[in-house]
Order: C-alpha cells, then structure tokens, then sequence
C-alpha cells in the first residue's frame, strides 16, 4: 500500500496535447509512496497509458457502462476499459445529478468495474441542502451501503466528494472531511474483511489544502479536479502527499 493516493480526475477538459504533456509531467514527478492516477477522458485514455507505462503512474476511466457489450450507443463497458486502463471512478456527484445515475445504476457499475477487474473510485456526497437539513450522515450512509451491496473486488476506493465543495474553490474543513470519512468506514465494515479500502477526499483540493486533509488518520488521498489539470500544481501536490506520513 502506498502513503497516499492521488487521482487526477480531468473530466471533459484537455485537448489531446494538453492531455500527453500532463502526463508527461505525471510521469516525471512520480515518486514512491504516492499512488498517482490519471483519469482522463476516454479518448485519451489509450495515448496516455502509453505516456505512462512502466512508470509508477496510474490510469483510470471516469465512467463505465455495466453491460459488457450489445446496443448502448455512446456507452463504453468494463470489458473494453481493462485493456485501456486499472481503475475507474463511479458515482461522481456529475453523473448523478446531471446524468440521472441512481444508487442502483452506481450499485451495477461498482459490481461491474469489480467483475472485470478494475479498481472502482466510488464517489460520494452530500448536497449543501442535505448539510444544513443534518443529513449529511444519512446521504453518505445511504449512498455507500446501498453501492457496496453487492461488491465483491479486493480493492476499493472511496471518495468522500461534499457536492458544495466539488468546483466552489472552498473544501470542506479536514474535520469535516474526517468526520466523513470515519462514517465511510464504519460503513464499509460490512464488506468482506479480505477488501483493501481507501478513503479519500475530493472538492477543491489545491496544494495549499492538500496537507490538511492528508494528516487526518482516515483519509489515505485525494481526488482532485481543477487544480490537477494545472502542471505547476499537480506537481507540487504529488510533492506534499509525498512528504507528509502519517
Ligand atoms: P474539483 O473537482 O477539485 O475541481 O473541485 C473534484 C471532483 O469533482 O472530483
């Protein structure tokens, strides 16, 4: 197991030159103790495998569909991804909300990407409504029980993501990370005791917030959007998760 986990999540953004020269600079900044992982759009996905490969980097989907293959126009499935990458993230605040992804549809993916595999990044989160109605604990809970029901890998990811948090420039607090994240935990004991878990924090992380989630007992990484398409600080990221042990 590494120190600590950071996955680069560019969503729809990079240009197929900005995509190879950010993972030119993953590649270079690498270190050991840090698990960094590229999750950049699919079509990119095969050119930056190449960029990375032999190289302690990562890559990672930001989706999948879980039918292995047939008539789903658009959708690519988990069969497809293990020959591109290692990882992939489900459940991001994006996919549900903008995209209508249920727990069940989060649920049938996580079993998937674990079928065919690949290592899930499962997002969860709250709504700023859900916090200040106190139900942040019932939205996490929920979301996490409901997408493990039927998980079988050996590794899991989990990213607590506080939808205000997601593009705001303001994370949460790392108290209120670590809050969250002890929740996921509790959560996962439920799965069988042979899966490795991490827990993760993503939602505006930046180099100068990096740190402060890092040291909090329960949390193993970051997953990171804006700033990670940013060479400059991606670089200084991989620098502190490097630096700090806890
Ligand atoms: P952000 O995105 O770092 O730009 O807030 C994080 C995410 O949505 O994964």
């Amino acid at each position: 197991m590494p120190d600590h986990i950071l996955v680069a999540n560019w969503k729809m953004n990079t240009s197929s030159r900005e995509a190879e020269l950010l993972a030119e600079v993953a590649r270079r900044t690498a270190v050991h103790g840090v698990e960094s992982v590229l999750c950049p759009p699919f079509v990119w996905l095969d050119r930056i495998r190449q960029i990375v490969e032999g190289s302690r980097v990562r890559v990672g989907a930001q989706n999948l569909h879980w039918e292995a293959k047939g008539a789903y126009t658009g959708e690519i499935s988990g069969s497809q991804l293990r020959e591109l990458c290692e990882y992939v993230i489900v459940g991001h605040s994006e996919r549900r909300t903008l995209f209508g992804e249920s727990d069940a549809i989060v649920a049938k993916k996580l079993h998937t990407a674990a079928a065919y595999g690949l290592i899930p990044i499962l997002c969860v989160g709250e709504s700023v409504e859900a916090r200040e109605a106190g139900k942040t604990e019932e939205v996490i809970g929920r979301q996490v029980l409901n997408a493990v029901a039927y998980f079988g890998g050996e590794r899991l990811l989990v990213a607590y993501e506080p939808i205000w948090a997601i593009g705001s420039g303001t994370p949460a607090t790392p108290v209120q990370a670590q809050a969250a994240a002890g929740l996921i935990l509790r959560c996962l004991e439920t799965l069988p005791g042979n899966t490795d878990v991490s827990v993760l924090y993503g939602g505006s992380v930046s180099p100068s917030s990096l740190a402060g989630f890092l040291e909090q007992p329960d949390i193993d990484g970051a997953l990171v959007g804006g700033a990670s398409l940013d060479a400059e600080q991606y670089t200084e990221m991989v620098r502190i998760a490097a630096t700090i042990t806890t």
